[in-house]
């Protein structure tokens, strides 16, 4: 398969890059700054790193055509990019909602629109869009992060209806805690309160949620669309 992972130079994303090319599957991903980490996954993976902004449309378009050149198509889209925020909802300033709303919302929206017509036109393609727990449940102090990662929900299951006839599935994993450096600003005693709360006892690792994506990507999966899935050890249950 033809693999385009947005945000694949660090945590979920890059795990899911290593995982896809590991299989033997060929893989492009997006980065946005840290060429360091993109040039080495590269090496490593033999996945070829494109430098993209997902807030920026005309990136977006450039950059999937580079790598639907590069990889000579594409089967599948992880929108896996984002960002996340902590603030009291009345202190979010309108800049902290713009680029959350742009990041984590239309970011995957700009994306896909330019990699569906890739999979239109073979009648055939997955886009698997990273959501998070917190837009099924909310976050208290993440009002910005909890209404991008719902609006990604209801865009996964109208675009399920609107592109399933045309052979093309659309799934939204929803991971709970999971250990990246997304959570690095929480304390060690933040970390123990949110284990506490997971009914598996355990924080996420990045390989949770890839071998997910690896599952909806597959033809193991072609009769699944327009599903949610949490990946949360039951934290949002
Ligand atoms: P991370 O912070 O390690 O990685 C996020 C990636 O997105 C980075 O590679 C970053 O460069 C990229 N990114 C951010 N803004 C971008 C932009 N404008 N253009 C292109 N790339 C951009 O975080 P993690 O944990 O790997 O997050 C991956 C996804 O999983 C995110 O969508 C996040 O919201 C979601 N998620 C993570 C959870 C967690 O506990 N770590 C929980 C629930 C959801």
């Amino acid at each position: 398969m033809k693999i385009l992972i947005t945000g694949g130079s660090r945590g979920i994303g890059r795990v899911c890059v290593e995982l896809f090319a590991k299989n033997g599957h060929q893989v492009a991903f997006f980065y946005k700054t840290r060429e360091d980490k993109a040039a080495s996954l590269s090496e490593s993976t033999g996945a070829e790193a494109i430098r993209c902004d997902v807030t920026s449309p005309d990136s977006v378009r450039a950059a999937v055509a580079r790598a639907a050149v590069a990889l000579g198509g594409i089967d599948v889209l992880i929108n896996n990019a984002g960002i996340s925020g902590f603030a009291f909802f009345d202190s979010i300033t309108d800049d902290e909602w713009r680029e959350m709303i742009d990041t984590d919302l239309s970011g995957a929206f700009y994306v896909s629109r330019e990699a569906v017509k890739h999979m239109l036109s073979q009648k055939s393609g997955v886009i698997i869009n990273v959501g998070s727990m917190w837009g099924k449940v909310g976050a208290s102090c993440e009002v910005h992060y909890s209404a991008a990662k719902a609006g990604l929900r209801g865009m996964t299951l109208a675009l399920a209806k609107e592109i399933g006839p045309s052979g093309i599935r659309v799934n939204c994993i929803e991971p709970g805690v999971i250990d990246t450096e997304m959570n690095a600003r929480l304390s060690e005693d933040d970390m123990a309160a949110l284990c506490a709360d997971t009914p598996l006892c355990r924080i996420g690792t990045p390989l949770d949620v890839a071998e997910l994506a690896y599952f909806l990507a597959s033809e193991k999966a072609s009769f699944i669309t327009g599903q949610i899935i949490g990946v949360d050890g039951g934290f949002a249950i």
